[in-house]
């Protein structure tokens, strides 16, 4: 019944978890409130606010799983990718751990827990599966064959589905991460007011920095003409760049579908729990007959359970590390 304590601090949420035989006892985050003031993440105050919280954080999941640290059979950490300084802070922990209690060490790849966060719960995706990872850092067309054979079909080829979001909310004059904001104008706004264009980019690949230029030009023409236009129009606007980004990821994960022929279908990661991304991913799976899975809420931004499942899985395949093992803030799994 292995039992796995994870440690998750790969930007700016600190996190802890247990999972015990695949099921999530506890998982506590603590979000870092500093940033926003910065209209994005600082790095340096990641890491210093990731030292503060770790120890409290992760007392506070092994108190919740109601077992003690000696009954953990592995400590699992995000090794990458992700702000170096922030991800040593969870591996020189878990490592210290790791030694301290004679437990083998489990480096997890951020990218691959997100798609594994579909294994939490159930019912469960069948192998393979698909999953569109869509983060603030990545946006990614992964085909998963098992918890540990996965492989990238298609991905970004500069901004993030989760970067175009928060960007897009910059532009908009409101405060990061703008995402969650957005997806909350835009529930009470028009997606056809305004239209954006859509990329064509070949393959499963995406590129989502044409739509960011042409937003800030869009902005720019219309607030000459009338300096309160954002104002007067934020829900239309924001149901606007939100339908367009959708429809971007949607169209991609389609061809996917129908590349692969594969028909139990994922999305996870920060942007998954955007609401009209959700809906608009059902409809399109009754549309498909696809079997579509989406994360719980708390699973879908960062968090350490799902670096407990990606831990457990990984265990079970005797995936360990030794103490030499390093963080890196790009590494491919
Ligand atoms: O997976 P995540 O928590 O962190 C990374 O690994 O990057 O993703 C964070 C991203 C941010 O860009 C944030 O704005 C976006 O997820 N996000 C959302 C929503 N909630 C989080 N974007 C759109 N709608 C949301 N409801
Ligand atoms: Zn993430």
């Amino acid at each position: 019944m292995p039992t796995i304590l994870a440690i998750e601090t790969s930007c700016d949420e600190t996190g802890a978890a247990v999972c015990r035989e695949g099921k999530i006892l506890s998982n506590v985050i603590a979000t870092q409130k500093i940033h926003e003031q910065y209209g994005g993440v600082v790095p340096e105050l990641a890491s210093r606010a990731h030292m503060q919280n770790i120890v409290p954080v992760a007392d506070a999941a092994l108190k919740k799983s109601t077992l003690e640290i000696q009954n953990m059979d592995a400590i699992a950490f995000t090794q990458s990718p992700g702000l170096i300084g922030a991800l040593l802070v969870g591996t020189q922990f878990a490592k210290s751990l790791s030694l301290a209690l004679d437990k083998p060490l489990i480096a997890v790849h951020h990218m691959q827990a997100h798609v594994l966060a579909n294994l939490i719960g159930s019912p469960k995706p069948s192998f393979p599966f698909l999953c569109l990872t869509v983060s603030g850092g990545h946006t990614q067309i992964v085909q998963c064959d098992s918890p540990t054979e996965l492989k990238i079909l298609g991905e970004t080829m500069d901004d993030a589905a989760g970067e175009a979001f928060d960007k897009s909310a910059k532009l908009l004059g409101l405060p990061y991460p703008g995402g969650p904001l957005i997806d909350k104008y835009a529930a009470s706004g028009n997606p056809e007011t305004f239209h954006f264009p859509e990329p064509q980019i070949p393959g499963l690949d995406f590129s989502f920095s044409g739509l960011k230029t042409s937003i800030l030009y869009f902005l720019q023409d219309k607030t000459k003409e009338d300096p309160g236009f954002i104002n007067k129009h934020l829900n239309d606007i924001c149901a606007s760049i939100q339908h367009r980004i959708i429809g971007i990821l949607l169209q991609k994960l389609k061809r996917a579908a129908i590349k692969t022929g594969i028909k139990d279908i994922c999305i996870a990661g920060g942007v998954s729990a955007n609401s009209g991304l959700r809906k608009a991913f059902r409809e399109m799976g009754t549309k498909y007959k696809w079997n579509t899975f989406i994360p719980a809420f708390e699973y879908c931004t960062d968090n350490a359970a799902m670096i407990a499942i990606t831990g457990y899985y990984k265990y079970l395949s005797g995936e360990f590390s030794g103490l030499s093992v390093s963080a890196s803030a790009r590494a491919k799994w």
